[in-house]
């Protein structure tokens, strides 16, 4: 990757709030390419680069936090109320900020339901679920903000740590079948790839308000699972049939299979010539295998 110092230069400060997951690599990334990267969490952590950020309990982070703020990045999940924990509370605290970008990890779940059919940033969005509802109420709230907002909406995340490998050796694992019913996903190195490749080519790339970072070959979890199994050597038990499975599925896991719909990257991959990392499951798995 070409060094983020020389195209946006090593003083930039990001904020990540929300360092779990995709925020954590995302940090992680960002520092080694020369730039200072504050994380937040819910509670102190042993660590010189986080800092306290809570919206359910009122806790904001210190003036100095903001100190020479460049780059913003939300890793946070819309609120219990629905609305968007960091604009609820810092909204005008960020807005008073000389911020040369923000970006939001938003879902392609405000796509909705799309009966497997492809969509793109085009599509108009149709949130089904209460969620997605209030995911896209957030979405609007940092449009209507007028921050340097870019929005990146993902399909299931995966990687190192958390896969499926992590659910067969935990004995988490469902396997379901569904007739026709297939899943997004996105490894979380091209979540923080794009999103730097964007900013690296800024000045030569069109600016895109809203684009989908999801892998090439949507497919269903049976296969995913399948291929999970191969590769350990392991033989995969016989799926039960999402009619049978989901009398014992969470409100929460059953609406996921509610929805089907092919997210695409087409903006991402053949407009903005962003190269993925992980074109598939195939070879986003195999760096996430474990011992099980
Ligand atoms: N996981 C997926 O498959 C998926 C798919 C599509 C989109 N997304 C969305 O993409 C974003 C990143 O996903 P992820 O899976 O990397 O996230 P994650 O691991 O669940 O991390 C979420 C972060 O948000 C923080 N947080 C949650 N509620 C908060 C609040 N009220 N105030 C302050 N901080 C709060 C958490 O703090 P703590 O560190 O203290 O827990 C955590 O750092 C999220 O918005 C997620 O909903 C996820």
């Amino acid at each position: 990757m070409k060094n983020l110092a020389s195209s946006i230069s090593s003083n930039k400060k990001f904020l990540i709030f929300g360092c779990g997951f995709s925020g954590n690599v995302f940090a992680q990334k960002i520092r080694q390419l020369g730039c200072t990267a504050l994380t937040s969490s819910r509670s102190k952590k042993n660590d010189p680069h986080s800092f306290v950020f809570n919206s359910e309990t009122n806790i904001i982070p210190d003036e100095d936090i903001f100190d020479g703020v460049t780059h913003i990045l939300s890793c946070i999940p819309p609120g219990k109320d629905g609305k968007d924990p960091v604009l609820k509370t810092m909204k005008s605290k960020l807005q008073n900020l000389p911020l040369d970008w923000v970006g939001y990890l938003s879902t392609t779940g405000v796509y909705g339901n799309t009966f497997g059919n492809w969509v793109s940033e085009k599509n108009y969005p149709n949130p089904f679920q209460e969620r997605s509802q209030k995911r896209l109420n957030c979405e609007k709230e940092w449009i209507d903000s007028k921050l340097p907002i870019q929005i990146f909406r993902l399909p299931g995340i995966y990687g190192p740590g958390r896969s499926t490998f992590e659910a067969i050796k935990n004995k988490k694992i469902r396997i379901i079948s569904k007739k026709n019913q297939v899943f997004s996903r996105i490894h979380v190195d091209d979540i923080t790839n794009a999103i730097i490749y964007l900013l690296q080519n800024r000045n030569s790339l069109n600016f895109y308000r809203i684009i989908n970072i999801a892998d090439d070959e949507p497919c269903s979890q049976l296969e995913v699972i399948q291929y999970c199994y191969d590769l350990i050597g392991l033989e995969m038990p016989k799926p039960i049939l999402f009619e049978e499975a989901k009398k014992d599925l969470s409100p929460i896991a059953q609406s996921f299979w509610i929805e089907n719909r092919r997210v695409s990257n087409k903006l991402l991959c053949e407009k903005l010539g962003y190269k993925l990392i992980y074109k598939n499951y195939k070879v986003g798995l195999k760096n996430c295998l474990i011992d099980i």
